[in-house]
């Protein structure tokens, strides 16, 4: 269904009633829908299917997750506003798309060369900086419930992304992040914000010429197809936030909640144990389809094109002070 479609779905349905989710398994007590555009072989999408069985295992059936990956149900451009409205109880964006929705604070997470490892990711977001991000989302009564691990992107083009002066003049699909379009205009590049799920298409299309994801991603939805060289860059990371809205979380009974927010961690964990693993099996299978050239960096290509996106640190800390930001860079350099 398109996006404008969708959107009169969603003004019908208003709060409609839980219960009325399609498919779901008489028996079930409490049905949970999960909307979110990644594929189903994918940190996400494996990180949220291990949800939905820990879930079905804990309530012994009581309660029922229905995923609705791969853009299915709602898109980026329309998967909030379907959480407010009810039409789904729990998304799971990419961090970088809280900022356009109110939240630029999380646009954080989207600072180049920021983290250099995922053990450095994971103990900003068990700490201080990151509990208190998750909090902030109560000011549009969402819950936030957790973080989860994709990995770090690289730069793909129909040709090798290496040094600044390679990005100059290409469109680049972003995400909805004012940070990540401030660092391809810091690159000479053009910033182009597609939803994830046009993106495949728009490369195929040439209505851009490249994009940055983590490798799951890239292979996944076959950007292969259309781009003939990924750079590693490893230049910034990409992770989740899972959401609820407040009103689904207080209809939920106490016993409930306790047992979603169980099998939740339980799911989270796992999926960051395995979101490398997965990236590198992508790798692996887009070496062997010989349709990508693949590209090191070494340290100084990398050292170069972190000093060209410096400045967007400084312009991130204009927008929502600068405590955050010396605090980012507090708890990243204390590890
Ligand atoms: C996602 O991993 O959820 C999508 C990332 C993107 O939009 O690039």
């Amino acid at each position: 269904m398109r996006s404008r479609g969708r959107r009169h779905v969603l003004q019908a349905l208003g709060l409609a009633p839980l219960a009325c989710a399609a498919g779901a398994r008489a028996g079930a007590r409490v049905t949970i829908r999960l909307s979110h555009v990644v594929a189903q072989r994918t940190p996400k999408g494996l990180a949220l299917e291990h949800f939905r069985a820990r879930v079905q295992a804990l309530s012994q059936g009581a309660i029922q997750v229905l995923l609705y990956p791969n853009s299915q149900l709602y898109g980026d451009e329309d998967e909030m506003l379907a959480l407010q409205l009810g039409a789904v109880d729990m998304l799971a964006p990419s961090l970088s798309k809280f900022g356009a929705v109110g939240f630029p604070e999380f646009e954080l997470f989207d600072l180049p060369f920021l983290f250099d490892s995922s053990e450095q990711v994971r103990r900003t977001q068990q700490g201080a900086v990151g509990q208190e991000l998750l909090a902030l989302l109560a000011r549009q009564s969402l819950v936030g419930l957790g973080y989860l691990d994709n990995g770090f992107k690289h730069m793909s083009a129909n040709r090798p992304l290496r040094a600044p002066e390679d990005f100059v003049g290409l469109r680049v699909r972003i995400q909805s992040s004012r940070v990540i379009a401030h660092q391809m205009r810091a690159l000479g590049a053009r910033p182009v914000v597609l939803s994830f799920g046009e993106t495949s298409r728009a490369l195929v299309a040439r209505v851009v010429d490249g994009t940055e994801n983590p490798v799951s991603n890239f292979w996944t939805q076959g950007m292969h197809q259309a781009q003939t060289d990924l750079s590693l860059t490893s230049h910034g990371y990409l992770g989740y936030c899972i959401v609820a809205h407040q009103r689904f979380w207080d209809y939920l009974q106490p016993g409930d909640r306790a047992l979603i927010e169980q099998a939740l961690a339980e799911a989270l964990a796992w999926g960051n144990t395995i979101a490398q693993r997965e990236n590198d099996a992508a790798l692996a299978a887009l070496r062997a389809s010989g349709a990508t050239r693949i590209h090191l960096l070494d340290a100084v290509q990398r050292q170069r094109l972190r000093h060209a996106t410096r400045g967007v640190h400084e312009a991130l800390a204009l927008r929502i002070g600068p405590q955050w930001l010396r605090r980012m860079h507090g708890a990243t350099s204390s590890l």
